[in-house]
């Protein structure tokens, strides 16, 4: 049997090499996450029931690798099976989805005149974004979301040694990264001031300064997604708005709240958004914590300044009632696992493999 692992999947496609990623699984789980670029086929139900014709209808190049993928890397060897015995150069992507979740790629940030560089980590198998500012020989990483040794690998190629490591909010939907990746940087653990994590940290105010070589990021409260919750400002260029605002819409106001706690979360949201954020000159680039689709190898960041944003995203253009009113109607299902995944990051705790409980779409936004 012919396998690939994540690693090598995600590193063919950074790199550009020709390939072609099929999904076999069924449409309903391709509509939750799937690999960008891949090409789907609904033959589950038929590979799982060993049907030999399960992928006659699809037509494929003999002289291109084809990596076959389903949910957990079982039925993408039938598939992989019945392609090599039409003579197709197939390989099974090993653990399938689960697998892919920790694969990223990276995109720089166009910052013109800026005395840092602002590197934006995508981890394209769930749609969490993190970022690398570097300036001089330091950097700070903003929520990270994978396993050290990415951070510090680009940081290295740069010549960067990372100095701190800010979340902007406790997350709910991912394990943080931030505690092990200061533990083996040797940078400081910065996070809003909150009474809820148990380990040692620097507690951030509205208004601290956190210097990174020449450059410097400024701290906005921006509570309503979550109490505690905090956008960075970096040389009044760019604004990472962790799970405040999005490109598309804005960070749910519910996790943290009971049913009645939600109507108020969301007015401090509105709050947030409309006497800090929007405040900003709109050319502010605004950098958010999350996508809700799956990011292509192609290098373009995900961002857009804040006068388009308010242009764009219809929420922003709502009075404050009716913000209010459209959050509450809009609430989206809370993502698997979310309370065992806060007490995880209260802790400041991993676990061995984290993959199966960051299982599942990304469901922080309200568009
Ligand atoms: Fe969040």
């Amino acid at each position: 049997m012919s396998m690939i692992d994540a690693e090598t999947l995600r590193h063919w496609l950074d790199t550009g090499k020709p390939v072609i990623v099929l999904d076999v699984r069924s449409a309903a789980d391709r509509a939750a996450w799937a690999i960008p670029g891949s090409l789907h086929v609904d033959a589950y139900a038929d590979l799982k029931a060993h049907n030999t014709h399960a992928l006659d209808s699809i037509s494929l190049p003999d002289d291109v690798p084809v990596i076959t993928v389903c949910n957990a890397g079982h039925v993408s060897k039938t598939a992989c099976e019945l392609l090599k015995a039409r003579g197709i150069n197939a390989s099974s992507l090993e653990g399938g989805m689960r697998s892919w979740s920790l694969s990223w790629n990276t995109a720089d940030v166009p910052l013109p005149g800026s005395k840092a560089q602002v590197i934006q980590i995508r981890r394209v198998g769930k749609g969490c974004l993190s970022y690398l500012i570097g300036s001089e020989k330091e950097a700070v990483v903003i929520d990270a979301s994978l396993a050290p040794e990415v951070y510090l690998n680009i940081a290295r190629s740069h010549s960067w040694s990372i100095t701190a490591v800010l979340d902007t909010h406790i997350h709910a939907d991912h394990l943080s990264r931030s505690r092990l990746l200061a533990e083996q940087s040797g940078a400081t653990v910065y996070l809003p001031n909150q009474e809820r994590v148990m380990y040692a940290f620097t507690p951030l105010l509205h208004g601290s300064i956190i210097k990174v070589g020449k450059a410097s990021l400024m701290v906005i409260q921006t509570p309503g997604h979550t109490a505690e919750s905090m956008s960075y400002l970096l040389d009044r260029q760019a604004l990472f708005t962790g799970d405040t605002l999005f490109l598309q819409g804005v960070g749910r106001p519910d996790l943290h709240a009971t049913t009645e706690e939600t109507r108020s979360y969301a007015q401090v949201l509105y709050h947030s958004l409309h006497h800090h954020l929007l405040l900003l000159p709109a050319r502010t680039l605004v950098l958010p914590g999350h996508t809700n689709t799956p990011t292509p190898f192609d290098k373009v960041p995900l961002m857009a300044s804040l006068g388009d944003l308010r242009n764009q995203v219809e929420l922003l253009r709502l009075s404050e009632s009716e913000f209010v009113d459209a959050l509450v109607a809009r609430i989206p299902p809370v993502p698997p696992n979310h309370e065992r995944i806060i007490g995880l990051n209260e802790a400041g705790k991993l676990i061995e493999n984290p993959i199966e409980l960051e299982a599942g779409a990304n469901n922080c936004a309200i568009a």
